[in-house]
């Protein structure tokens, strides 16, 4: 296996925080070295090598993150695997963006207990959970077998933690708690050759009253638009067809750098790169939508029609309580002048129910903006209280079995609504890139299409993995399209 022996981490300063930028770097690449050697070492005495298991939780930013973390480990001579049984090293990109994500995590890491103790193998938490006190005090305490905890701020500095772990077998816990900087050209080691996560911004400054995302990611820090620009040339030259543009609110890109309408002029930019096909974002905030996005999208050729545009409720009230910054009628007009500008559109949703004083008048409202839009598909998610964040400290005046009834009449909605929009597919033929077999039925290959939609198909000829191809729909469902004769295209 080859390390790439001088790479330098660049640190960039964030224009809006005046840093001064300082290239600590060279000592980062150097603790990728050290650990390097002692995993070398660990080969030559035993004959085998040292492995790691990464498990990810949460959002597409935490995918991006753990396609660093295994370039790292990777780079120091890590091996990954398939299994946590047959790792040295499990890591846990954790989220906590509701309860149950979290009690997923301390429920993962408490089953591996036993394991750790009778194989020696030893668990590195990180992600937005370990950015919150209380949490990192609770594994501190209680999941002795987790010997490392970074937070997101410092994934970069893991190979000196990894370093320290390994030479001084003392638990290491350290977390940034802010980060004024963006470190461009960590390692990667990327899950697919045919498509890619890029991130264009980082943080939120949108607080949202409801969402931890803010407190454990931080303020909006963009990446310059040529650090972007390099990292998609290169991506297509390695043979990546589909880019997803990732940011908490891709709409603020650039604000920060001082930039207007940065975003569009990204868009219109990622067209002239030869090899990319498609292009896709999320998320958006309909608050800061703006027309020249909108006139991007129906421009650029390569910008799939698929807009996720999460709306969470339908009550201007609860929009307020919220704050989400924008009205009911703003989100449908946003919807109406988005259709008018590219009317095969489609629309997908975050929704939350069982907001703290959420009547069932608001509720309808809910109800209602889900049967004017038409959203092929919608995240649905109850309320799940955040400590830290203003809503958390609303008194819940709905009894949970109101909210679990008004969560189970909104999937059913949806699912019906989502269930018609899908057979206006059938006897269409769709592009589709392909992602390989299918979950449904490995004797079928699965992809997308440009509006993301899943479909499982039977190939015709030679297909496989990162291929375009054109497939004929012969049966549509809420969750996914039955095709045929997915042909290659040109
Ligand atoms: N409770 C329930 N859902 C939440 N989301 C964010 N915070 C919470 C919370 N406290 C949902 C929002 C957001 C998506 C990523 O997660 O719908 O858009
Ligand atoms: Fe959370 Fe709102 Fe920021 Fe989205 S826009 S990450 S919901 S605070």
């Amino acid at each position: 296996m080859e390390i790439k022996k001088n790479r330098v981490y660049k640190l960039k300063t964030n224009a809006a925080e005046g840093n001064t930028g300082v290239d600590l770097q060279p000592e980062s690449s150097e603790w990728v070295e050290q650990v390097r050697n002692l995993s070398m070492e660990y080969t030559r005495q035993t004959g085998k090598t040292r492995k790691f298991k990464i498990d990810v939780f949460g959002c597409q930013m935490n995918e991006r993150d753990s396609e660093t973390i295994a370039g790292m480990l990777t780079d120091m001579g890590y091996e990954e695997v398939p299994q946590d049984a047959f790792a040295d090293i499990i890591v846990f990109v954790t989220c906590c963006v509701r309860e149950n994500a979290e009690e997923r995590v301390y429920g993962h890491i408490g089953a591996l207990s036993k394991e750790c103790e009778e194989k020696g193998a030893m668990i590195v938490a990180c992600g937005c959970m370990m950015q919150q006190p209380h949490v990192v005090e609770k594994i501190k305490k209680s999941y002795r077998n987790v010997k490392i905890v970074f937070g997101t701020h410092n994934v970069h500095t893991f190979p000196e933690l990894l370093y320290r772990y390994l030479t001084q077998r003392k638990r290491v816990f350290e977390i940034w708690d802010k980060a004024d900087r963006i470190i461009e050209d960590l390692p990667v080691k990327r899950t697919e050759k045919h498509k890619a996560w890029v991130n264009i911004i980082l943080g939120c400054n949108n607080f949202c009253s409801y969402c931890i995302v803010p407190h454990v990611r931080g303020r909006e820090r963009s990446r310059s638009m040529e650090d972007v620009l390099a990292e998609i040339r290169a991506l297509a030259q390695d043979g990546c067809k589909e880019i997803t543009l990732l940011g908490q609110n891709v709409n603020s890109y650039g604000n920060d750098l001082g930039e207007k309408d940065l975003f569009a002029r990204l868009l219109y930019a990622i067209e002239e790169i030869p090899g990319i096909e498609r292009v896709r974002f999320m998320t958006s905030h309909p608050k800061d939508l703006s027309d020249s996005l909108i006139d991007a999208m129906a421009h650029c050729k390569k910008v799939c029609h698929h807009l996720h545009l999460p709306f969470q409720a339908g009550s201007d009230r609860i929009l307020e309580k919220m704050n989400r910054k924008y009205t009911k009628e703003h989100y449908l007009n946003l919807v109406e002048k988005i259709k008018a500008a590219v009317p095969d559109m489609a629309l997908t949703t975050d929704i939350i129910v069982g907001f703290p004083g959420e009547t069932q008048e608001d509720f309808e409202e809910t109800l209602d903006v889900v049967r004017k839009v038409g959203f092929d598909a919608a995240f649905m998610f109850i309320y799940s209280p955040r400590k830290g964040t203003p809503a958390a400290k609303l008194e819940q005046t709905t009894p949970s079995e109101v909210i679990s009834q008004r969560f189970k009449a909104l999937v059913d909605l949806q699912t019906e609504i989502g269930t018609e929009l899908a057979k206006k597919t059938e006897g269409q033929i769709l592009e589709v890139l392909v992602d390989g077999p299918s979950k449904q039925n490995p004797e079928m290959l699965s992809g997308r299409t440009r509006t993301n939609r899943l479909v499982n198909f039977k190939a015709e000829g030679q297909v496989e993995k990162g291929d375009l191809v054109d497939v004929e729909i012969v049966r549509a469902g809420a969750f996914w399209l039955e095709g045929r004769g997915g042909k290659k295209r040109g």
